[in-house]
């Protein structure tokens, strides 16, 4: 699917899919229209829990060519970076919160020839990414508290999202916002687009015993259908 000035891009969160069929399972949501796949790398330290590393990540880059999502929970990343980025380059995420040095990383991402994010945890406010925003192409704010699928959506977010939202407009910068945990088919989807995110992470929404990928994918389009980020 092409990328528009207004196209809300899904980016379907494999944490959710069923690891024994993992390949299948982002093949599926490639077919159903997915934009990017979200990779949640763990490291059981800066969230509390592990997901997985460069072994799984190579095996979703062999599943599709859809650009990869690769949302770093890891404290410090700047060790494990040049291994993951050799597996996964499109797009890297990195939190605020992980990082001493964040310029730095930063810098070091788009060195490499990728999109840089810089993520952002609901306790964390704007100004923690604020110095580095003119050189992001993607800002995620969590919507939960990182480490788990499967929580509610904190709507609070909503606030901080319309504020970045204008800073970013006011300022002429080109990131896009990126909003991801208990993003689901209702109101936390179509309020997120409608305070300006651009990309809609689903883990739980899409991944789910109750409807297919392409189901799940069919009903998380139609509740954003026709609505423009940061219009509301
Ligand atoms: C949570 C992860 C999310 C997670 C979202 O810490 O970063 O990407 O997969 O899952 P849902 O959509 O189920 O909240
Ligand atoms: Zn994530």
């Amino acid at each position: 699917m092409t990328a528009t000035a207004n196209h809300v891009q899904i980016a379907p969160s494999v944490l959710a899919a069923d690891f024994g069929r993992l390949a299948q399972q982002v093949r599926d949501a490639d077919a159903a229209g997915a934009d990017l796949i979200h990779v949640d790398v763990m490291d059981g330290r800066f969230v509390p829990n592990i997901s997985f590393g460069e072994v799984v990540v190579d095996a979703i880059r062999s599943a599709t060519d859809l650009p990869l999502n690769l949302h770093l929970m890891v404290h410090e990343p700047d060790r494990l970076l040049p291994g993951l980025m050799k597996s996964a380059a499109d797009q890297v995420l990195v939190h605020a919160e992980a990082c001493a040095h964040l310029h730095r990383t930063v810098g070091y991402v788009k060195e490499q020839g990728s999109q840089v994010g810089v993520a952002i945890n609901p306790a964390t406010p704007i100004a923690a990414v604020e110095e580095v925003l003119p050189d992001l192409d993607i800002v995620l704010v969590m919507t939960v508290n990182p480490g788990f699928g499967g929580q509610s959506f904190i709507p609070s977010a909503l606030a901080k999202l319309r504020r970045l939202h204008r800073i970013i407009q006011e300022k002429g910068y080109h990131a896009k916002l990126e909003v991801d945990g208990g993003v689901k088919a209702d109101a936390t989807a179509r309020d997120s687009v409608a305070a300006g995110a651009e990309i809609l992470v689903a883990g739980t929404a899409i991944f789910n015993r109750e409807q297919s990928v392409a189901e799940a994918m069919a009903a998380l389009r139609a509740s954003v259908d026709g609505l423009a980020p940061g219009k509301t």
